[in-house]
């Protein structure tokens, strides 16, 4: 019996406590190298580090953002002021986590599919996570739609791959968020997304039971139902609610305490009025939350450009979007919020 039962359960509380959400702000250095470009912003320890600090320091926000996934480079970093960040953000009421993947690379012989790379010596980097303050980690495993993938095989090899990351976060006393996302690349009609989320979650689940995890002690993050985002018809909010709703309920077995959604691609508009129409169904099992990346950081990140002048600017809109996601989950949100930034 994991000794840590107790542990994880109280992380897990903290992290469902507001009615709040998590930052995702674990991007490796390709994606904010990417994100960056866009906006003209060298990437480079400093300005990652700026920025981060412009996301952590602004006002208000531990409101309405209970944890922040960081990075490898960002839990070894400090604000201007000398503080490390996981300190500077346990002040602040808001946990700290970890990605410990490593990322994706092709899986060999089946052409289009994924597999996440990272397990070798992860129980030594858990330990060292959590002494530099992490109470939870995440793990990305990526699943593309095409003509012959994703193949059941990438499915399971990623669903082994997963369960042996969330057993041995759970060994250590680290909520494990575990995070199969079906991309949003793509022709394919929200069905397709159905079908493909199902199978995936349920193969998820299945191993997840092999390797004896703690369902009460983990966090399910997976994409919402979508149609593909190169599909000229787009489901309404309500479709994309009933669809996400049914799947979940197909595939996700009660004990699980929290899904908290990754943005995956949508505009931050389109994943809040998203999650609002999720959350106007009531009486779901689980809490159903968010875990946005791109979806609360975008247009921070445009307002911001790297220019320390436009720091305010940036960290409204930032605040704007958290507020109305942590609205979103709770079932308050309206049109009308939107219009209505709040001063910082
Ligand atoms: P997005 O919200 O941009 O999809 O990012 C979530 C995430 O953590 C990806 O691993």
């Amino acid at each position: 019996m994991n000794s840590y039962l107790p542990e994880l359960q109280s992380t897990i509380e903290k992290i469902l406590s507001g009615p709040r959400g998590l930052l995702a702000a674990d991007e490796s250095f390709g994606t904010i190298g990417k994100r960056f470009a866009k906006n003209s912003i060298e990437s480079t320890p400093e300005t990652r580090r700026t920025y981060r600090e412009l996301l952590f320091s602004t006002p208000g926000i531990e409101n309405y953002i209970s944890g922040v996934i960081l990075f490898d480079e960002t839990i070894h970093q400090k604000t201007s002021t000398g503080v490390a960040f996981p300190e500077y953000l346990k002040k602040k009421g808001i946990i700290p986590g970890i990605k410990v993947d490593k990322g994706t690379i092709e899986l060999s012989n089946y052409t289009g599919d994924k597999i996440t790379e990272g397990l070798d010596g992860l129980l030594n980097r858990c330990i060292e996570y959590k002494e530099k303050g992490a109470l939870f980690t995440k793990w990305r495993a990526l699943f593309h739609i095409g003509p012959s993938i994703p193949s059941s095989f990438a499915i399971e090899a990623n669903a082994f791959v997963l369960s042996r990351f969330a057993s041995i976060c759970q060994s250590c006393g680290l909520v494990p968020i575990v995070e199969p996302e079906v991309s949003i690349e793509g022709t394919h009609d929200i069905g397709m997304c159905e079908e493909v989320t199902e199978t995936v979650l349920k193969s998820v689940f299945n191993f997840l039971h092999f390797h004896k995890v703690y369902l009460e002690g983990i966090i399910l993050k997976p994409n919402m139902v979508l149609s593909g985002k190169d599909n000229p018809k787009k489901a309404s909010s309500e479709e994309v609610a009933e669809r996400t709703l049914r799947t979940l309920r197909r595939s996700v077995p009660a004990a699980v305490p929290a899904i908290a959604f990754l943005s995956g691609g949508q505009s931050p508009l389109e994943a809040t009025q998203h999650l609002a129409a999720i959350n106007k169904a009531k009486n779901q099992p689980w809490a159903l939350t968010f875990s946005f990346s791109r979806a609360l950081q975008d247009l921070p990140l445009q307002a911001w450009k790297g220019n320390q002048s436009n720091l305010i600017a940036a960290q409204q809109l930032f605040l704007h979007r958290a507020q109305c996601n942590s609205a979103a989950r709770e079932g308050t949100w309206s049109a009308l919020m939107e219009s209505e930034p709040p001063r910082l």
